[in-house]
């Protein structure tokens, strides 16, 4: 456990460090939803970083290009202080956006990190993960390429978006793994037998995402009032723990949260921030926002100081979750 309250922790082994709470950027794009008004979009990353975020999360994939463009347009000309992250692997058709693979292949790490360098309108990319693991190419080969990226000056450091603990070590020896990006929240534990401790031995950050369960951890959904409609994958088969009778059963784990956020003051959303932060300086979140109310709210986590009997209160919520993360599909293509 630590002091959830530090304004600033490491990246990895670098000299880096970053704000406790990043602003991962996907929803700007889809996903969750419709996409941002550009103009609007590209306010609130500027408002973020007035705000002191310092960390931002963008992949090839969302929105396939569309989100690292606005990213770069918004970030470009004030990005110092700033650490910007993108991801490769996952690959999608441009037509019906539909993933047609995953592809860690040393060309592929190429191509894709021209055209991120491309989009963001940048010469660098601050940290460079392989967003899912390629099962047909070795990790050696993948991490390998990446590291001629940092050799060439084109990347800060590398990281890796579900990769199991072998993967992990394995990566590491060819090249510092600054960064293991996977979903960890009160409702997601699994890192904590393997990965986590992996990453702590080899001093690599880890980069929390969907620290709010996807937004279910906010208390923002109710048994009527659910993420619906064809651009919301939460409510269109992708994610079990927003479907029938296991929605429910999450929906009354949420009021623990609540109880918990009553006692300090404060809102469940930051709870499940607050939670997130006290695992370790070692662990940063990714909240993903497309609102500035949220946004201040998120930050505003930093000041809230769970006690042990909290914690032992939100740790026993975990193994009560119903529902994987994904669904079966999605599934084989996390810690590989
Ligand atoms: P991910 O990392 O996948 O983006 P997450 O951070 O666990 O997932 O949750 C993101 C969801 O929580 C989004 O639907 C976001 O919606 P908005 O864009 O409307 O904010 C929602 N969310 C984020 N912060 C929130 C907050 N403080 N209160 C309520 N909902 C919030």
């Amino acid at each position: 456990m630590t002091d959830s309250t530090t304004r600033s922790r490491p990246l990895g082994r670098t000299s880096t460090t970053i704000h406790p709470i990043g602003l991962g950027c996907m929803g700007m794009s889809e996903f969750y939803g419709p996409a941002m008004d550009e103009g609007a979009a590209e306010r609130f990353l500027h408002e973020a970083v007035e705000r002191g975020v310092d960390h931002f999360d963008t992949a090839e994939m969302y929105g396939i290009g569309h989100n690292e463009s606005l990213v770069g347009r918004a970030l470009r000309d004030r990005r110092d202080g700033l650490t910007i992250a993108t991801k490769f692997g996952p690959l999608r058709d441009p037509e019906t956006g539909a993933f047609t693979g995953i592809d860690g292949s040393p060309a592929n790490v190429r191509r894709a990190s021209e055209g991120s360098l491309a989009r963001l309108g940048m010469e660098r990319i601050d940290l460079y993960y392989l967003h899912r693991v390629d099962p047909s190419t070795p990790i050696e080969e993948t991490v390998g390429a990446m590291a001629r990226l940092v050799d060439d000056g084109k990347v800060g450091a590398l990281g890796l978006s579900e990769a199991s603990a072998e993967t992990v070590r394995r990566a590491h020896a060819v090249h510092p793994i600054s960064a293991l990006q996977t979903e960890y929240s009160i409702f997601s534990r699994h890192v904590e037998d393997e990965i986590l401790p992996t990453c702590r031995e080899l001093g690599i950050t880890l980069v929390a995402y969907s620290p709010l369960g996807r937004g279910l951890l906010t208390g923002r959904f109710t048994e009527s009032d659910r993420p619906s409609g064809d651009a919301d994958f939460r409510g269109g088969g992708g994610q079990p723990r927003f479907e029938g009778e296991n929605y429910d059963a999450n929906l009354r784990l949420v009021d623990t949260v609540r109880s918990v956020a009553r006692r300090h003051e404060v809102l469940p959303a930051q709870v499940a921030l607050a939670w997130v932060l006290s695992r370790g300086d070692d662990v940063v979140a990714i909240p993903g926002t497309t609102k500035s109310k949220h946004l201040v709210s998120n930050l505003g986590a930093l000041d809230v100081a769970l006690t042990d009997a909290d914690l032992e209160t939100l740790n026993a919520l975990s193994d009560q979750v119903k529902g994987e993360r994904y669904n079966e599909g999605s599934m084989q293509s996390v810690q590989q």
